[in-house]
């Protein structure tokens, strides 16, 4: 039997997100700063090939799914060079990729060559003036040139995130379910865009996060159902951290990440490497194991699948938010990586 990652939990973990880079072209108020974020040198983040040589380390420990993002990762410079590396590692069967969009529009193609099988888009409002309120960047249109090429070059639905925040964008929750029930792809006539709602984590750098801000999962399909033909939930084997419905006409599938108000951490099938080579086994974990120091000082294979399997044998039970000992990590969403 080939070996698999496990926890204290009984928790399978075959799934990693890499984070490529903390730096990104937007500034999404729940996100980062406007100003005065301080970016990792370039030395600090882990080459391509150490990356992949990582990945090669995971993957004999039964990962098989890997996800990049950032900060956002097409910031990184020809990371369709990566996806290919990653894509030639055995046993890697899934690579997916979560972004702004802004870059895919030039780069879409040759990720998809290279070997990128998804890719999810962060999209917080279908209104550009919104749009440009929430990233503080006036980018709307070129996202959405970006996504209509999506749909012409992947045969599958594009993964679209929205995180809603009460009184900010959740007005367009209609809009969002609209697009999800009449958008096709022109190739195929299949479900352009699965759109997910998020709820509202307290991860950002800004501290605006509040409970009455998060707009949860069940109050979002009340509203939905007041329109459309209701929800019904999708069952389905295997881990996503969202819950998946479909309306109840057959046209159109949604998904809800109820982080805050229905954490999915007692399924949870994931570990995260930052950009500077830091395993974390949880979004909201307060501990690191630092991979690339000894990774750099020459180690070999043997002792780094041993420090991982160490850490993911340590990983937390789950999250806290809203307890009391809920304590918020030092980094921000993008230096983690989301
Ligand atoms: N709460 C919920 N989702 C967040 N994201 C970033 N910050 C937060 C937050 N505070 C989302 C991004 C992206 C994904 C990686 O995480 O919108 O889609
Ligand atoms: Fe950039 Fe994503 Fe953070 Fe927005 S949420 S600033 S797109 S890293």
């Amino acid at each position: 039997m080939p070996f698999q990652l496990k926890d204290s939990f009984g928790r399978t973990i075959n799934n990693m997100r890499i984070s490529v880079t903390d730096r990104c072209n937007f500034r999404c108020r729940y996100c980062m700063p406007e100003e005065g974020m301080v970016w990792m040198n370039k030395n600090e983040l882990l080459t391509f090939e150490e990356i992949a040589r990582i990945v090669q380390i995971v993957s004999r420990l039964g990962i098989h799914k890997i996800r990049l993002t950032g900060g956002e990762p097409l910031m990184r410079k020809e990371l369709h060079l990566l996806v290919r590396q990653i894509a030639e590692v055995d046993g890697i069967s899934d690579i997916a990729m979560t972004t702004n969009g802004y870059f895919l529009k030039e780069q879409a193609r040759e990720l998809s060559e290279a070997g990128l099988s998804r890719i999810t888009v962060s999209l917080d409002s279908l209104d550009p003036i919104k749009f440009s309120e929430m990233t503080r960047r006036d980018y709307f249109h070129k996202v959405w040139e970006s996504l209509e090429l999506l749909t012409s070059l992947f045969d599958t639905a594009i993964k679209l995130n929205v995180v809603l925040i009460r009184g900010i964008n959740d007005n367009e929750i209609e809009k969002f379910a609209e697009l999800a029930r009449t958008k096709l792809r022109p190739t195929d006539g299949g479900q352009a865009f699965i759109v997910r709602f998020i709820e509202y984590m307290p991860i950002g750098a800004d501290d605006e996060w509040e409970n009455s801000k998060v707009v949860p999962t069940h109050e979002i399909i009340e509203r939905i159902n007041l329109t459309f033909p209701p929800l019904i939930p999708i069952e389905y084997h295997g881990n996503q951290p969202a819950d998946r419905f479909r309306f109840s006409d057959g046209v159109g599938e949604i998904g809800f990440i109820s982080s805050v108000s229905e954490p999915f951490c007692s399924s949870c099938n994931r570990i995260r490497i930052t950009s500077d080579g830091k395993l974390r086994t949880c979004l909201f974990s307060l501990h690191e194991t630092d991979l690339k120091t000894p990774l750099r000082a020459g180690a070999n294979d043997e002792i780094l699948s041993e420090m991982i399997v160490d850490a993911v044998r340590k990983k937390e039970e789950g999250h806290l938010i809203n307890r009391p000992g809920f304590v918020k990590p030092q980094r921000t969403m993008s230096q983690i990586g989301g």
